[in-house]
């Protein structure tokens, strides 16, 4: 599939199959994601990767009780080494760079998934501290998003975007 492809198949799947995925597909969405670019090439991604059903459950509580989350056969959180970032470029690298490093990572993920015909969804609503607990992230590390992985079990409508005339600006904003 190609690039742009992906970039318009993909939707937010919050509904999977039981069926599994093999660790070689999750090894590729995690290659795609550590081609993302990175501020310095600092790449401040960590990736925690989830089957354990005892797990997902009390991530998907910690995601304000998104169940869809425990649906999925697998489960990536990605996190921001904020240590990393800001050893590179301070205040900047630490709130910003990080973020951005990781956001890009996280696409990745997405559209590499989205090429294989695997569902997937970005849940950025869950409560950090239960969640850094639960997955022993330690300090200087933060839990950016949360990506259930699977077969999807819906297939949503494309939700729609606003036009281009409303969001681009030439020359001057
Ligand atoms: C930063 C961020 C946080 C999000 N958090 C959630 C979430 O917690 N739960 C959820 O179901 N979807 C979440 N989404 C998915 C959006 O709702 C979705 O991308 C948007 O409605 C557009 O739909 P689409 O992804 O199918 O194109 C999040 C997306 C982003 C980028």
């Amino acid at each position: 599939m190609d690039v742009f492809d992906a970039i318009k198949k993909r939707r937010s799947i919050r509904a999977f199959k039981s069926d599994d995925i093999s660790s070689e597909i999750v090894e590729k969405l995690l290659e795609a994601a550590s081609w993302a670019p990175s501020a310095g090439n600092i790449q401040p991604w960590e990736f925690i990767v989830i089957r354990k059903p005892e797990i997902k459950e009390k991530l998907a509580e910690a995601a304000l009780s998104q169940t869809f989350i425990e649906e999925a056969p697998v489960v990536i959180v990605v996190c921001a080494n904020e240590n990393r970032s800001s050893q590179g470029y301070g205040v900047r690298g630490k709130t910003l760079y990080c973020i951005q490093d990781t956001a890009a990572a996280i696409q990745n993920i997405h559209l590499a998934a989205c090429s294989f015909g695997l569902g997937t969804s970005w849940i950025g609503a869950f409560r950090e501290e239960e969640a850094r607990e639960i997955l022993k992230i330690p300090n200087g590390v933060r839990p950016v998003a949360i990506i259930p992985v699977g077969f999807a079990d819906e297939s949503p409508p494309p939700r729609k975007r606003r036009p281009l005339n409303q969001i681009v600006h030439y020359e001057t904003f």
